[in-house]
């Protein structure tokens, strides 16, 4: 397509695209949210729903959004402004600037804790409990108004200095090197988590399904921000992505290849962990702190337990970074093109904005811990707000747009499936599927929590 925005970078291979998506789907969205989030919810229940979901309401949407960002080749207000003129439209996409803003904001804040430990794996700190256990610790850690916010500074920091770069200098270039090394780390985790002992038991709670579950309205809730967050739809930062490919790369192929890998992390994650937790006889349900209490406790137990833990949160460490990278360029691309500023000037500025957006969440640990709704402080609410509201209402609205704004030609050709059979069956889900299931979940919980 010809007449892309000004000085609208491109992939310099499809390859490279798909790299960088994989590794903004795949994060901590499957390590720390995904297993925190499956332990509360009651594990297979929420597993069989939530694979439900990915599969009829998520890797659908992950076209959509793609095929957006695909046809309107601009950032997300751009794109949506393109295929839509003089409309509100383009909201849309300014919600999902804002959405991603947000995300980022409390993300590197658990992505600098994640950063911090995996320095104390390196210098050796956390290979034997600290006094008090590894719960004190993670409380007396968090709460610290000062450090976190260093790490927190750092892991943004490396995040602005890759996204300044650009798209093909910097992100793809990062993504290439990121997301071999962490098949490959996530491969030996796995393999190490099933010689494990209680693995027949991690695996019962992973796969065997509570059927009285189902009547269970959260559950359904949670299965469907968990999806919409793990695969990254909904507040267009896949869209902007998107919007930085050439005519020629098609989307059908590389969305379900991306859909499939991020449910595969998943679902190894899970195994990992979940075989970890039940061989060392810990309650699954313990909430946000599992990845960084639990875990460090049972590396600790573990033969070359010191090894796993600093490959695990070398992992976590590489998985969060793909992601913040995703986050970042999609409130970039928008004020780089709207406010004219260099991509530098862009970065650094929404960079500086999110890591204090970000300090307020990080001190709901500690000093600003008072402030709490329900039980849930900042750094939950943001994250309730974002995974539950923002990115469902965002893929509701991207679902209503391309199945009843656009026509049905326009929607099939940007969508660029080719088999007749399949269109339809996409575009029906799109037009009538989504918003259906999406408006009655959204509905049933309203009444319900
Ligand atoms: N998908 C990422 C994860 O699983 C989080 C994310 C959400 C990234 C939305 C970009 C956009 O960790
Ligand atoms: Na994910």
């Amino acid at each position: 397509m010809s007449g892309s925005g000004i000085g609208h970078d491109q992939w310099k291979t499809r390859f490279g695209f798909m790299l960088a998506a994989m590794g903004s789907a795949v994060g901590l969205g499957n390590i720390w949210r995904f297993s925190y989030v499956a332990g509360e919810s009651g594990g297979a229940t929420f597993l069989l729903i939530y694979l439900f979901f990915v599969l009829i309401i998520g890797i659908p949407l992950l076209l959509t959004e793609f095929s957006i960002g695909k046809a309107g080749q601009m950032d997300a207000v751009g794109s949506f402004k393109r295929l839509a003129p003089n409309t509100k439209w383009h909201l849309t996409g300014l919600m999902g600037v804002i959405g991603g803003i947000l995300i980022l904001s409390f993300y590197s804040v658990v992505s600098g804790w994640t950063l911090f430990y995996l320095y104390q794996y390196v210098t050796g700190a956390y290979w034997t409990e600290p006094d008090g256990g590894f719960g004190a610790a993670f409380e007396a850690w968090t709460s610290n108004p000062v450090a976190p916010l260093f790490w927190q500074a750092l892991f943004l920091g490396l995040t602005i200095l890759i996204v300044m770069r650009g798209i093909k200098k910097g992100i793809e270039k990062a993504n290439n090197l990121l997301m071999p090394a962490l098949a490959i780390l996530l491969i030996f985790m796995a393999v190490y988590g099933l010689t494990l002992d209680g693995a027949s038991e991690g695996l019962a709670f992973l796969f065997t399904p509570d059927w009285s579950m189902l009547t269970e309205p959260s559950v359904y809730f949670m299965a469907l921000g968990q999806a919409f967050f793990s695969l990254s739809i909904g507040i267009c930062g896949m869209l902007t992505y998107s919007s930085y490919l050439k005519a020629k790369d098609r989307l059908p192929a590389a969305t379900v290849g991306i859909g499939l890998m991020d449910t595969v992390f998943a679902l190894i994650a899970g195994v990992m962990i979940f075989t970890a937790v039940f061989s060392y006889g810990v309650e699954p349900d313990s909430g946000p702190p599992l990845v960084f209490i639990i875990l460090p406790s049972i590396f600790e137990g573990m033969p070359a337990g010191h090894i796993v833990g600093i490959v695990f949160f070398v992992l976590l460490t590489m998985a969060a970074f793909s992601s913040a990278l995703s986050l970042l360029e999609l409130p970039v691309a928008y004020v780089h093109r709207t406010l004219g500023l260099t991509r530098k000037a862009a970065t650094l500025i929404m960079g500086s904005i999110i890591f204090v957006l970000g300090i307020a969440a990080s001190l709901g640990f500690g000093v600003w811990s008072h402030i709490q709704i329900n039980g849930n402080n900042i750094l939950d609410m943001m994250d309730n707000i974002t995974a539950n509201v923002i990115l469902p209402l965002g893929g509701l609205l991207m679902a209503i747009f391309v199945g009843w704004y656009l026509n049905r030609n326009q929607a099939i050709n940007n969508s660029e499936i080719e088999s007749p059979i399949l269109q339809k069956v996409w575009y029906n889900i799109v037009r009538f599927l989504v918003p259906v299931v999406m408006i009655v979940i959204l509905f049933i919980s309203l009444f319900d929590i």
